[in-house]
């Protein structure tokens, strides 16, 4: 068996302050605060606040902070009006991606990388791509993107407006606003690292988000989201569920939303965000949570039956199905886990930026073992183009 920690699994690459999990026990901490206590007290712009600058805020500074985020909130009409002449099914990951590679043409501060640049910059980035989520949804359909709510309305409210020009129920926009401090941080996941060698190059914020956006649309990792809800629209029925799960199963097929590369029972998350995909499962009487809570059952018991290595919802298996019974379309699941997990990546980018304690890497630069090839693993003879045979 290869021992070695292939993918860097296991392996502590950086010292941080940000993020602590514990796999064995489905514990997830921002800050040294529990998520269950964020998501029972707090909101999206106070866990940000929390993220961004390491502490709780007070009524001052969350005031302050909320207003910053609602004075960034606009996009400029010129980013606009190069989004309306996309094709209309250009997918939203890769507009998001391409659309924040845009952002630096409007920071006046470009040339600066101190800390505190680095924060308004993150601050933009949490506010604006909320905006482009949403006005990028509507010019796909051919509509017209809707501005702001308003700056009293939080980040969640917003967002939700933007999108469907209808102003959210109360329950609605408090069970988006927790979906989104769910998806705000989560250590050293693939996006996460992405942002943050892309820091330790010294490139500039936005370029580090754009390669973080990148790695997030993949369907292990962000994307599986999208993979879910396709694979709940196939099942389409709870009777369906067993034989669909096996079939998958039996093929050697991946149950997305099930596993992870760190919890080693149930994600804390996925339990949050079941009992907001029944609540509005419930209300709006759609399928969608009781086909996922019986593909989980399913799948464990399959795990369990074949002696396979147990596996546990993650934080993907039931924000698919709250997101669609809420009217959301499948394609902007992702897109969505991006507007909340921005918190994290800005906050990791400065960490890795500005942190004082070492040990901390100068540039990532991991090593590989050279495996070589047919003629061995160096001294290949160089044959000149025409008397190459097909084998080469
Ligand atoms: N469905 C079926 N089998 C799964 C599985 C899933 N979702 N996740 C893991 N397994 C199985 C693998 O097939 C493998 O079995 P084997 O040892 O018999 O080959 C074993 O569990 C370990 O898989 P591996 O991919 O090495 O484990 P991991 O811990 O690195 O996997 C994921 C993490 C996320 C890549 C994996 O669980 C997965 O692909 N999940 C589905 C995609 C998903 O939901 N991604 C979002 C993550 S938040």
């Amino acid at each position: 068996m290869d021992t070695r920690n292939i993918g860097l699994r296991n392996i502590e690459v950086a010292d941080t302050k940000i993020c602590s999990i514990d796999g064995e026990n489905g514990k997830l901490i921002y800050r040294g605060y529990d998520i269950f206590d964020l998501v029972n007290h707090s909101t999206f712009e106070e866990t940000s606040y929390l993220l961004l600058f390491g502490d709780l805020p007070d009524k001052e500074n969350l005031k302050e902070f909320s207003e910053q985020l609602s004075n960034a909130r606009d996009l400029p009409q010129s980013i606009i009006d190069n989004m309306k002449n996309r094709s209309k099914s250009a997918r939203p990951m890769d507009v998001i991606q391409s659309t924040i590679s845009e952002l630096p043409d409007y920071d006046l501060d470009m040339n600066s990388d101190i800390k505190e640049a680095n924060i308004k910059r993150a601050i933009k980035l949490i506010a604006k791509i909320a905006t482009l989520v949403a006005a990028w949804d509507r010019i796909r359909k051919g509509n017209e993107p809707v501005q702001l709510f308003g700056d009293d309305a939080n980040h969640a409210t917003n967002f939700l407006y933007m999108l469907t020009d209808e102003i959210p129920s109360k329950e609605e926009s408090r069970i988006f606003d927790i979906s989104l401090i769910l998806h705000a941080e989560h250590s050293f996941n693939a996006s996460t690292f992405a942002a943050r060698e892309i820091a330790s190059t010294r490139a500039h914020m936005y370029a580090c988000i754009g390669g973080a956006i990148g790695a997030l649309s993949g369907e292990l990792h962000g994307g599986a989201n999208i993979q879910v809800m396709k694979m709940l629209l196939e099942i389409g029925n709870v009777d369906n569920v067993d034989k669909w799960v096996k079939t998958r199963l039996d093929n050697g097929g991946r149950v997305m939303g099930m596993g992870h590369a760190v919890y080693k029972t149930t994600d804390p998350r996925a339990d949050i965000l079941a009992r907001l995909s029944k609540i509005i499962s419930r209300k709006r009487n759609t399928p969608w949570y009781d086909i996922t809570a019986k593909v989980e059952d399913i799948t464990k018991k399959y795990m369990r039956e074949h002696k396979k290595q147990p596996i546990y919802p993650n934080v993907d298996l039931y924000s698919a199905s709250l997101y669609y019974s809420m009217g959301i379309p499948i394609e902007l699941n992702t897109p969505i886990f991006a507007l909340s997990r921005i918190a994290g990546w800005t906050t990791h980018v400065i960490e890795e930026k500005f942190a004082e304690a070492a040990p901390r890497p100068a540039l990532y630069r991991p090593k590989a073992l050279y495996v070589g090839k047919y003629c061995g693993p160096m001294g290949c003879e160089y044959i000149p183009i025409n008397n190459r045979s097909e084998k080469n």
